[in-house]
């Protein structure tokens, strides 16, 4: 119930639940008190389609047993299990309480397996037919969903599977990734450039970098402008890991290609976030993801062929 901002909507519920459980009481009562004066052939007297008659017996014991012992039973069951507005039932059971506790043993049946994998450096695992299966499936559960089932990435998320590393590739920078998340921050560019054209100029001083296709004397033009980029993406425009600017002289392109893909850039900036995954991976599950995504780029042999 925490997500409600204030009581309500509990109290609204715990006053329905108690009002419907005690009116089917009341129906009870009522009807096992109400006596409709019978006749003497037992009937009541009411005739329908000319010689239909209804008979005037009690209810069946068994049935209106069965209907007090529902009423026993739910307000046992709400006493217990949560039910009643934000009451969380006395065996303080939950949904979220039984997953985390399924998740917690399957880790601990699983920690055996484990072992064996994080007794090997990233780079030994990586060529572990048997430890890739592993981390493909954690890929395919943690990571496929915005790098790509072949974690070749798309738009906005970076392919993992070449050598061009925004945060850095080595095995620990790695880890380090998948634990704690990265942000990368570009702040909006346009008011440090100059006018819409000096931003036009320095977007084809960056194009030139890689060799596109590019305006070559506005690139000339822009090549004194680039001394506001270059804090970030280094005065060569190769790039700085630690802060997760991409290197601009290669051929790969994150947020698009061309003229306008680098204009609108320079003036809308982009905010790009990788999740940290600590609070949903064990260490070492981060330790197997890591030998898989490293392997992507160093040929390991690919685990996907051998199941
Ligand atoms: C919600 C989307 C999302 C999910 C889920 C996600 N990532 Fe990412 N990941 C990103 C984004 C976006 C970036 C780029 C961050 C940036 O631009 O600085 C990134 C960056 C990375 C990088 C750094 C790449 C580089 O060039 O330095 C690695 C490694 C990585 N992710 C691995 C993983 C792994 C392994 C998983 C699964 C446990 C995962 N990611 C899950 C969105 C995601
Ligand atoms: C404060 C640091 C910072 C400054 C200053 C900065 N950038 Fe960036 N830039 C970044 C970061 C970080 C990213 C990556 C964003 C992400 O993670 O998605 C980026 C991304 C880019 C990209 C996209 C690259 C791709 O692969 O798609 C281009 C193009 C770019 N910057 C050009 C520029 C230009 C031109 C300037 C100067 C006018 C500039 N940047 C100034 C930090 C900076």
């Amino acid at each position: 119930m925490s997500d409600f901002i204030n009581g309500f909507w509990s109290n609204y519920i715990a006053v329905f639940t108690t009002a419907a459980i005690a009116g089917c009481a009341l129906l009870l009562w009522i009807t096992a008190r109400k006596k409709v004066p019978a006749r003497s052939d037992n009937t009541t007297g009411h005739v329908w389609d000319e010689d239909l008659t209804e008979m005037n017996n009690p209810l069946p014991l068994w049935w209106v047993g069965l209907f007090v012992l529902t009423i026993v039973f739910g307000i046992g069951y709400l006493f217990l299990y949560p039910g009643f507005g934000d009451y969380p039932g006395s065996l303080k059971w939950s949904t979220r309480g039984e997953y985390t506790a399924e998740v917690t043993t399957a880790n601990k049946e699983l920690e055996p397996l484990y072992a064996q994998f994080t007794a090997k450096a990233p780079e030994e695992l990586a060529g572990d037919p048997a430890a890739m299966a592993v981390g493909e499936r954690l890929f395919m559960n943690n990571c496929a969903q915005c790098h790509g089932s072949d974690a070749r990435g798309g738009k906005g998320f970076p392919n993992l599977t070449d050598n061009d590393w925004l945060h850095g590739g080595t095995p620990d920078k790695i880890n380090e990734t998948i634990t704690k998340g990265r942000i990368g921050m570009m702040p909006p560019m346009a008011a440090a450039v100059g006018s819409a054209d000096d931003v036009k100029n320095v977007a084809n001083y960056v194009l030139s970098l890689s060799g596109a296709p590019h305006d070559s004397v506005r690139a000339q033009l822009g090549k004194p402008k680039f001394v506001a980029c270059a804090a970030c993406h280094g005065a060569d425009g190769k790039g700085n890991q630690a802060i997760g600017a991409p290197n601009l002289t290669d051929d790969i392109w994150l947020h698009g290609y061309g003229e306008q893909a680098v204009i609108a850039m320079v003036n809308n900036g982009k905010t790009n976030q990788m999740p940290a995954q600590e609070e949903k991976l064990t260490t070492a599950q981060i330790h197997v993801l890591t030998s898989y995504v490293w392997g992507l780029s160093h040929g390991r042999p690919q685990a996907s062929a051998k199941q």
